[in-house]
């Protein structure tokens, strides 16, 4: 298939472009490099063996996007262009729902008018709110976000159901993710966060190569076995291959479908780091402090529905997880910056 891919510079774009040229789909990039630098899509060329075709461009820009549709007949968009900072979006509201929301609505509407209702969409867990039920199945209902990045991935779901559901002609595939980590096992790619990481791996992984002192580890008073929070952590590899299997759903047109995209298992923010500390060889030193507001205690999901309708689920374990983060973090401690 003809795949347009936008953030595909990103953190799981650029590892979703490298399982879909594996797959042997033809893909096209676009990203306007907001939080990316244009060296990951030339590590992916490294690996894939080829360029791949990106434009600079920004899903609001209307006529910067009808220019690449025109140059292409796309048989469906993977889009995960987005700003995804939780702090950040609630210090600067209009700017997530300019981003996220007036630019999503952008590229739909070119799509259609270029003739591609073809779409799957990067959503997240954070649309179960503190989730109704542990494990999460996609029947559980969409819980209260408490941001407004949480709730331009809310919102978006629902627009793009909406659309459906009033053209049957579109196939709206919407995978919920749990916490990626991890890194594509060359170590060429990987997470690159702007200044200090909001989310723990990205975290630990700084403290390891000493560019923090310590991880704060956010609250140890949960309901939790130890404590401290749990969450179902899946390898970027892993939830990349999920995106090629979506494209099945797509295939067999299947109007409206929904997908955790996660492990089914849970870890503590202490079981990553003993898991981290054991695969690397490496003391990770750590303080407890308060929680963080809007944190829930526990998120893990249940991973079957897309096992008995994609044939996909989560290969990489925790230990994995671990050691490709640090072999990423390691050969570039500056992230794609020299
Ligand atoms: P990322 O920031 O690495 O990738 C997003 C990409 O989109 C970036 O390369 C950025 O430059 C680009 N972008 C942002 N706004 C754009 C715009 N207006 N026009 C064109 N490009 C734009 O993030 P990621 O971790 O790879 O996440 C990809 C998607 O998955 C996002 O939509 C994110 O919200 C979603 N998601 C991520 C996680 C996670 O933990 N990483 C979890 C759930 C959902
Ligand atoms: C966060 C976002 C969520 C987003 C998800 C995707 C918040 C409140 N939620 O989820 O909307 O979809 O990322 O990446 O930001 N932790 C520490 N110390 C740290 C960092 C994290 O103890 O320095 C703990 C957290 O309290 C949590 C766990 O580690 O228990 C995972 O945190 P994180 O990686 O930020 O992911 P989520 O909170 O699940």
């Amino acid at each position: 298939m003809q795949i347009l891919v936008t953030g595909g510079a990103g953190f799981i774009g650029s590892h979703t472009v490298i399982e879909l040229i594996g797959a042997g789909h033809e893909v096209v990039v676009i990203d306007n490099l907001a939080n990316a630098s244009p060296k990951s899509l030339q590590r992916v060329a490294q690996i894939a063996g080829h360029e791949i075709p990106f434009y600079q461009t920004d899903i609001r820009d209307r006529a910067g996007l009808s220019a690449v549709m025109e140059q292409y007949s796309f048989d469906c968009c993977i889009h995960f262009a987005g700003l995804k900072a939780v702090g950040e979006s609630v210090q600067l509201p209009w700017e997530y729902y300019d981003n996220n929301i007036a630019g999503t609505l952008v590229l739909l509407d070119v799509m259609r008018k270029h003739g591609c209702k073809n779409i799957i969409f990067s959503s997240s867990a954070t649309v179960y709110g503190d989730p109704a039920e542990i494990p999460i199945t996609e029947n559980c209902p969409k819980g209260q976000c408490t941001n407004p990045y949480g709730q331009t991935k809310s919102m978006l779901e629902q627009i793009m159901t909406d659309m459906q559901k009033a053209d049957p002609e579109w196939n709206v595939v919407l995978l919920r993710y749990f916490n990626p980590i991890g890194a594509h096992s060359s170590g060429l790619i990987g997470e690159n966060p702007n200044g200090i990481p909001n989310n723990l791996m990205p975290y630990i992984t700084q403290v390891a190569v000493g560019k923090r002192d310590h991880l704060n580890v956010f609250g140890n008073d949960y309901d939790t076995p130890d404590g401290t929070g749990v969450r179902d952590y899946i390898h970027v590899v892993d939830l990349a291959k999920g995106h090629v299997k979506a494209l099945q759903a797509v295939e067999r047109n299947c109007g409206l479908a929904v997908y955790n995209l996660g492990t089914g298992r849970g870890y503590s923010v202490l079981d990553v780091v003993h898991a981290f500390e054991s695969s690397n060889g490496l003391k990770i030193p750590y303080v407890i402090q308060a929680r963080r507001p809007g944190d829930i205690a526990t998120c893990w999901s249940d991973p079957g529905k897309a096992e008995r309708e994609l044939g996909w689920k989560a290969e990489h374990g925790l230990e994995d997880m671990c050691r490709d983060s640090w072999n990423w973090q390691r050969n570039n401690p500056n992230g794609f910056d020299d």
